[in-house]
């Protein structure tokens, strides 16, 4: 079986394409860096020549709703025609727990594709998941000097690997149009994360709690992206995730 993974370069991308060869798929990452791009579209009926599924974890790091949207958009819409045209089996969009009162920021972006990948006459699954454990590495990354902002966050944080795993067996599965939300064990706060990162990275910076404002930051306190009863769950804490990572950049 041919999977294709559009962002197979990324956090999540990588661990999609390791684990699925090691369950023995064909897998085939698609990138800027594989001559792929998924805004201009050049270089997707190529990469979905023969592909059985593409599993979708593309990204654009931005608070904007109007560049998610543009992005997530434009994205989404050249991947799902070039599906189309290929003749893929099984179009899989990774998407996010609990953000459906938080059409704003970056979850416009992410909403927008779901719309799309909805009116799709490509069969699909979309997978939403909570906040990888790798997220809090991810906010800290895109700050430097002594101090990181760390918005207030409520989340049900799960390891990007689990992710990964989850997202094969949907993609070698008939598709569903939505499969069951997936959350990790326990309920943590984005700053308590971040702060046992830098500690276990040896860092000296400190991270600082804000409240974002606007619906994207009620969203995120609220505690929506924890998801509910009928989710998944995940066994690997962020303690037992944080204590496989290496301490030195
Ligand atoms: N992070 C989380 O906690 C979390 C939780 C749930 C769901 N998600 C979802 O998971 C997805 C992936 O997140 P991530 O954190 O793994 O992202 P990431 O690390 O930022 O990786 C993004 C990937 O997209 C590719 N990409 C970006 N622009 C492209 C373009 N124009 N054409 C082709 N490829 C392009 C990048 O490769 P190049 O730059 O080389 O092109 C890279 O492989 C996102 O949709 C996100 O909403 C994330």
């Amino acid at each position: 079986m041919k999977i294709v993974v559009a962002g197979g370069t990324g956090t999540i991308g990588q661990l999609i394409v390791a684990a699925g060869r090691e369950r023995g798929y064909d897998m085939a990452p698609l990138a800027r860096s594989t001559g792929a791009n998924v805004l201009t579209g050049e270089g997707l009926d190529a990469a979905l020549a023969g592909a059985d599924a593409v599993i979708d974890v593309t990204n654009t790091m931005t608070l904007s709703a109007k560049k998610a949207r543009a992005f997530f958009g434009t994205a989404t819409s050249n991947l799902l025609a070039s599906a189309q045209r290929t003749g893929v089996g099984h179009h899989v969009a990774l998407s996010i727990v609990g953000i459906d009162n938080a059409d704003a920021s970056y979850y416009a972006g992410k909403l927008e594709q779901e719309r799309l990948v909805e009116a799709s006459p490509v069969p699909h699954t979309i997978a939403r998941a909570a906040q990888f454990h790798e997220f809090a590495a991810q906010i800290l990354a895109g700050s430097n000097g002594p101090f990181a902002l760390v918005p207030r966050t409520l989340m049900r944080p799960v390891a990007a690997h689990d992710v990964a795993v989850h997202l094969l067996e949907v993609a070698d599965s008939a598709p569903t149009g939505r499969s069951r939300d997936l959350v990790g064990p326990r309920d943590e706060v984005l700053v308590d994360l971040a702060r046992k990162y830098l500690a276990h990275r040896g860092e000296r910076r400190r991270a600082i709690e804000v409240r974002l404002p606007g619906r994207y930051g009620a969203n995120l306190a609220s505690g929506d992206l924890r998801g509910t009863d009928a989710a998944l769950q995940t066994t690997v804490t962020f303690d037992e995730w944080l204590a496989e990572q290496p301490t030195h950049p």
